[in-house]
């Protein structure tokens, strides 16, 4: 199921804000310092002997958005459940805040690939549940879900039940979840893949502008180069059999980023840059 931990607070206003060389609101607290993610070395084979992925680094500073691509299989969400201690390496050293990781770590938030949504709960009670999960809901609780709800188009689908909303619509609302929780590092795994295009770039700009308000730590596997490189700090590629993290490309855009940017010859250079990355590693079809 959807997994949180390490709620802090209840809503995205509330959030913990990490201080950066771009301008952004002074650290509120310490809490801040536990915002960075490090993995050295990971490597990690399931129990049918299946090398998933080898010697995989990742580096991610407090407040820093990274965007992982690479093909089909080639251990992206292995190494997110990792990071966020889901699934514990055979090597390597995983670290939250300079804290080894030993399992869910408090102020991380994982959206799976897979809204797995509660089923017999209405949207608007399934984006509660970090909350609940913590102490009661409060008034001030519904009025946050409510309107990240509205915010990602969900407005009067609030108390509609997940069987009744369309794939793009439960990725939405699980996406409103996560930012529920109040965590500081989101691990975000395809979280557009069943959304329409237009939807897809309203969703981008949203998650763009609060990243760029709250300072979250951000890591992004997505299939979609243009999306990575439009709101990233840098872009990783990893490459297949086993999965490795190769090519870690900047993209030195300023922000805020802009859908117009797009057109930017420096942004096309940098998007050029990520599919000769890809292309690198076997050419098979990009995504999971
Ligand atoms: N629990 C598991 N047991 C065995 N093999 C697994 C398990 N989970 C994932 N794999 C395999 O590990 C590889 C990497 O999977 P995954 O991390 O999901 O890749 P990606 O997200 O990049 O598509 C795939 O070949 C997948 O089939
Ligand atoms: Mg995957």
């Amino acid at each position: 199921m959807h997994w949180c931990i390490g709620h802090t607070a209840p809503s995205v206003s509330g959030m913990a804000t990490l201080s950066r060389s771009r301008s952004r609101a002074p650290a509120a607290s310490d809490a801040t310092s536990d915002a960075s993610v490090s993995i050295t070395g990971a490597s990690k084979t399931f129990d049918n002997g299946f090398e998933a992925i080898t010697h995989a680094d990742l580096q991610v500073a407090p407040g820093e958005f990274v965007s992982i691509v690479g093909v089909s299989g080639c251990g992206k969400s292995t190494l997110l459940r990792i990071a966020a201690g889901l699934t514990p390496p055979n090597a390597g050293m995983v670290e939250v805040g300079g804290t080894p990781v030993a399992g869910p770590h408090p102020g991380v938030g994982l959206m799976f690939q897979k809204p797995a949504l509660l089923d017999w709960k209405s949207a608007l009670e399934n984006v509660l549940l970090p909350v609940g999960i913590h102490r009661r809901v409060a008034e001030a609780d519904i009025t946050e879900a409510m309107r990240l709800l509205r915010l990602f188009g969900l407005g009067g689908s609030e108390f509609k039940f997940p069987r009744q909303l369309s794939g793009g619509m439960q990725q939405r609302v699980a996406l409103a979840r996560l930012l529920m929780t109040g965590a500081t590092v989101r691990l975000l795994d395809e979280p557009f893949g069943a959304v329409d295009e237009l939807t897809r770039e309203h969703l981008n700009l949203e998650l763009l502008r609060i990243h760029d308000a709250d300072a979250s730590t951000t890591v992004l596997v997505t299939h979609s180069i243009t999306e990575a490189v439009l709101l990233s700090d840098r872009v990783v590629v990893m490459t297949p059999r086993p999965g490795r993290t190769r090519a870690d490309i900047a993209v030195p855009l300023p922000r805020p980023r802009t859908p117009e940017m797009i057109r930017l010859p420096q942004f096309q250079e940098i998007a050029a840059q990520v599919r000769e990355g890809l292309a690198a590693t076997d050419g098979s079809v990009v995504g999971s």
